[in-house]
């Protein structure tokens, strides 16, 4: 854990299978999947329109769906993987230590 590393919770908050929001202290929303016990965090907002990720994506395995469109996006590496979306999200690396969860801030 770096110094510049924010917790934005508990383990406990982050359930499996699920999305959740989390706010950096400049006021970004993260949208961080839970996949299999593996956390992941991109950019909230889909590339493609206002939708909140967090609030209104589908993640099966580790696509998220945006159900605006329908656009989805690999929620790994940020890639875009489904029209109409074609710019990738901002990733962010979510660390797990003593049962707290980070946000690197970049
Ligand atoms: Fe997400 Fe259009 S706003 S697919």
């Amino acid at each position: 854990i770096a110094p510049t590393d924010v917790q934005v919770g508990t383990v406990a908050d982050f359930p499996e299978g699920e999305i959740r929001p989390a706010t950096l202290p400049d006021g970004t929303v993260v949208a961080i999947y839970n996949v299999d016990g593996t956390l992941y965090g991109t950019a909230d907002l889909c590339s493609h329109g206002e939708a909140s990720l967090s609030e209104e994506g589908i993640l099966t395995g580790t696509t998220v769906e945006c159900p605006w469109h329908f656009g989805t996006f690999d929620v790994t590496d940020g890639r875009a993987t489904g029209m109409p979306c074609t710019v990738p999200l901002k990733t962010y690396t979510v660390k797990i230590a003593n049962g707290n969860v980070y946000v690197e801030s970049r």
